[in-house]
């Protein structure tokens, strides 16, 4: 057994918050345990219960279609939400569910210790980026400590607004990009807590 694995048997137990008594299935989140990019979406739809697996939907379609535009299968990165199970008709995720499910996703980041978070939509933003919006910080980078920070608009809102698109798809393509400038960072690392890359 992997840790991961212990930590999704634990998941599936959890009935922390009113959510645990709608859902079909728990969605964990799905991935390697060791990858460096960790994509943290907002919560699970009705295809995610269904199944059990994070963005298998058309949201989870066109992810893969932007990941597969910087030579990516969705098998090599780690897919989570912030809020593990589904809302009650896809409602928005509420601020006591989002703080009983916090630890899952603190747990799985310190089991596969990703060098990049990549936050998708306003719900995953708001956890690294607060009290910032995210027409303002999408496309950029934050270090902190030993993770790179990076926030995209949800490819679900960018499959309902065209004018995200573009957005979105450009945003994905400086992925590598700022992977490999992270590496060549490590005499600043030691320095800021805080570091903007770009
Ligand atoms: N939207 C999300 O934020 N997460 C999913 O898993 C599916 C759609």
């Amino acid at each position: 057994m992997s840790a991961l694995t212990d930590l999704y048997e634990e998941i599936e137990r959890c009935q922390d918050c009113e959510l645990g008594k709608h859902r079909t299935r728990v969605v964990p989140g799905e991935g390697p345990e060791k990858t460096s990019i960790l994509f943290i979406g907002e919560a699970p739809g009705w295809h995610e219960d269904q199944q059990g697996r994070p963005f298998v939907g058309p949201a989870g379609k066109y992810l893969e279609e932007l990941l597969a535009s910087i030579k990516l299968k969705r098998e090599q990165v780690y897919i989570a939400n912030v809020i593990k199970c589904r809302p009650p008709s896809n409602r928005d995720p509420l601020p006591g569910e989002i703080q009983a499910c916090s630890k899952w996703l603190k747990d799985q980041i310190e089991i596969i210790r990703p060098k990049m978070i990549v936050t998708l939509g306003r719900y995953s933003m708001a956890k690294y980026f607060p009290n910032q919006s995210i027409s303002q910080v999408h496309g950029k980078a934050r270090k902190q400590d030993d993770i790179i920070y990076y926030a995209m608009y949800h490819p679900a809102a960018a499959l309902h607004q065209g004018s995200l698109r573009k957005i979105i798809e450009t945003d994905m393509l400086k992925i590598p990009q700022i992977l490999a400038q992270a590496e060549k960072l490590t005499e600043a690392e030691a320095e800021p807590q805080q570091l903007s890359l770009f």
